[in-house]
Order: structure tokens, then sequence, then C-alpha cells
């Protein structure tokens, strides 16, 4: 076995749905150090438009293109590769489109995960290390605190709620989450990646194999989609005050964001491979420790490109939450990993970036 730059054992690896954003950017940094890897990935046509094999991919990945839903496609992989480490990525990423198209997303994000395992099951092989990544979506709004100190798990707001512009659990304010906070997704794309941990956690428990889950916040920089327009807020923030035009902010502007550099998710899921996890080990809360508001981003944006201020619409979408931000101190504890771009340094990046992608004449939403 090759091992990655920190000395351990990656094996032989497979990246589910390892084409897209985060899984390429972390093909550049562990893929040199693996005896093989393999990235299993149905080149969805809402991610990658042109079908093609993404530049961002590392050389050395092998590049499999199949949909994790399909029993068949599954046996051509793992019967022959038999993967030492896996990364589950591969799912259906629309928030606000898993409402509309629960089924779609259910089908990817569980029976895609029920697939993989039986064709472990299938071929008799138990990889010694699984990766997920999970999402701060199944926290839903996690825990708020009343003004005098009293906790409470707010539930959902409804449709006639945001109707009113009730945008707050009244006189409340967000308890930042963590691994304690009892997950409560209010999206099904939430659910079903709470179901992902689930069914993760049964298997590798009665398996004896070793599972790691990371659930990211939101996660953003170089390499993220530019026409994936049901993903990315900060992508399409980006193009539209590129082309001085006017951003729009829902509700108040003050829904409250964690913006993690894709960098530092990169160097999560890394140091989470330099260790082994306790059995039934919480997951782990990635994020850049800092909570952002969507309004804040925006002006920072709409200034980075002289662009007219944004505009607070008080528009909204069911399903949203209203604030997510997380505790990251366990992670950096116990991962031994900080987060190294503040929000700032991070957006530049992401513009320099984005202008270089449209300079070249690669396709984006605006
Ligand atoms: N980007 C974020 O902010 C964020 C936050 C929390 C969790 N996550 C999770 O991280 C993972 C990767 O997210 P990303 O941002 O790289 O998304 P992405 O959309 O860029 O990548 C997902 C990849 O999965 C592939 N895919 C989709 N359906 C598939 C199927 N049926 N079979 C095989 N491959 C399929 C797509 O082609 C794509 O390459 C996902 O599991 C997502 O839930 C992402």
């Amino acid at each position: 076995m090759h091992s990655s730059a920190n000395g351990n054992s990656l094996g032989t690896v497979l990246v589910t749905g390892g084409a897209g954003f985060i899984g390429c950017a972390l093909s550049s940094e562990l893929a040199g150090s693996a005896d093989r890897w393999v990235v299993f990935d149905n080149m969805h046509p809402q991610v990658h438009p042109s079908h093609a094999k993404p530049e961002a991919l590392h050389p050395s990945a092998e590049l499999i293109v199949g949909d994790v839903t399909s029993s068949t496609d599954w046996d051509g992989v793992i019967a022959s590769l038999k993967p030492d480490t896996v990364f589950h990525f591969a799912a259906e990423t629309g928030t606000a489109q898993s409402l509309h198209e629960a089924t779609r997303h259910a089908s990817v994000n569980v029976v895609g995960t029920t697939e993989m395992l039986d064709a472990f099951g299938r071929a008799n092989h138990v990889p010694a290390n699984l990766y997920l990544s999970s999402s701060r979506a199944v926290y839903g709004e996690g825990t708020w605190r009343h003004a005098d100190g009293h906790t409470f798990t707010p539930g959902q707001r409804t449709h006639s709620q945001l109707e009113a512009s009730e945008w707050d659990f009244d006189g409340a304010a967000l308890d930042s989450t963590s691994e304690s906070t009892t997950p409560m997704p209010t999206s099904v794309y939430g659910a079903t990646k709470l179901a992902q941990e689930h069914i993760l956690r049964a298997w590798a428990n009665s398996h004896d194999t070793n599972l790691t889950i990371l659930r990211l916040q939101n996660v953003y920089g170089p390499g993220q989609s530019l026409i994936n327009s049901y993903t990315g807020i900060v992508s399409l923030f980006s193009q539209w005050a590129r082309e001085g035009k006017q951003i729009p902010v829902y509700e108040d502007g003050d829904i409250v964001r964690d913006f993690v550099f894709i960098d530092d998710v990169v160097s999560a899921f890394a140091a989470a491979t330099h260790r082994t996890p306790r059995k039934d080990e919480a997951p782990f809360d990635v994020g850049s420790g800092v909570a952002s508001t969507i309004l804040q981003a925006a002006n920072f944006i709409a200034d980075y490109y002289q662009a007219p201020a944004p505009q607070v619409n008080g528009a909204f979408r069911d399903g949203d939450v209203r604030h997510a931000s997380c505790s990251i101190e366990r992670t950096q504890r116990e991962l031994s990993w900080n987060p190294e771009w503040s929000v700032e340094r991070g957006l530049e990046a992401l513009q320099v970036w984005i202008n270089a992608q449209i300079d070249a004449g690669n396709p984006s939403v605006a």
C-alpha cells in the first residue's frame, strides 16, 4: 500500500461522486498517495453538462461512469476493485429541489447507499475505512436559546409562518449546533443525509469496520459549480455581482450560515484518514467556526465587484433553515485539524477563480 502525505495507508480508494466539487479537490490532496484512486460517478448532467472528465480531477484518478442506484454498475466496480478505503460522496444535493424531487433524492442518497452495501455483501468484501460526507442539513433548525438562557428545539418554520415574515422563533437565537444537538432535518435532502449516516453506522458496526462521518457546513471555493443553480449560493451571488446585477437576498438578510472553504474541508477529510475512529464515534462538524449572515456575504461580494447594494426582498423558500452554524472545537481537538481560511480571504480566492473561468469561456449561469 502507498502512504498518504502523513504516512497512513489508504490502499485502493473508491470515491463515489468523486468527480464533483469536493471529490476533485480531495483527489488533489490524496490521490497521489493511494495505490489506486477510482472515482465512481454517473456524471450527472446538472453537475457535468459536458460529461467530460473534470480537469480538476487528479491525473492518476480512474473514472468509472456508473450510477450508485444500479446494482449492475456496483457489481462491475466492487467485485474487481475490492477497495480498502471508500469516500461516499455521491448524492443529489439540492436542498430546495429535494422538496419537489423527493424520490430522486431518496433514491440516490438512500437507496444508492444501500446498493453500495449490498454490492460489498455480494463481493464478500468489507472496506477497512468508510468516510461519509454528511451535512449540516441533518440538524434542521437545531437548538435555540431564549434570552433567559433556556434552550429549546424549535422544529421547523411552517409555510404560513414564513408567509407572515416570521423569520425567527419568537424572542430566541440559535445556540450553535454540535454533535450533541438532536438532528431534526427540515428538508428531504437533510433527511436523506441523516438516513445515510444511520445506514452506514448500522452496517459498519455489524461488520466491525471503521466509519467516519463529517457533517459539512456550506462548502465554497474554487472548483464549485458555476452552472448548478440549485446549490452554491456564493457562486450565484458572485456571478450576478460580476455582471453588475443587484444580488437579491431572501427573508430579512439575517439568515446565518457557516461558509467553509474547500481547502479546509479537504484537510478535514485528510486529517480523518490519519486516525482510527472509535466505535460509534459521533459525527464531526466541519465548518469555519464563524457564523456569517447571507447579507454580509452578499455585501462583501457586491463591494468586490462594485455592484449595486444587495436588495433584501422578503422572499423565502420552504424548508430553508434560518440559522446554521456549528461549534468546531471537538473536530479541531480530535482530528488535530484547524480551518485556515477566513471567509474574506476565501471569498476573494473564489472571485479570482470565477473570473478566470468565465474569461476562459467556461459555462456559467450568468
Ligand atoms: N458542497 C457542500 O456545501 C456540501 C455540504 C454538505 C455536504 N455535502 C455533501 O458532500 C458530497 C459531495 O458534494 P459536492 O459539493 O462535491 O457535490 P457535487 O454535486 O459537486 O458532486 C456530487 C457528485 O455526485 C455525482 N452523482 C450524483 N448522482 C449520482 C449517482 N446517482 N450515481 C453516481 N454519482 C452521482 C455527480 O455527478 C457529482 O459528480 C455530497 O454527498 C453532499 O451531500 C456537500
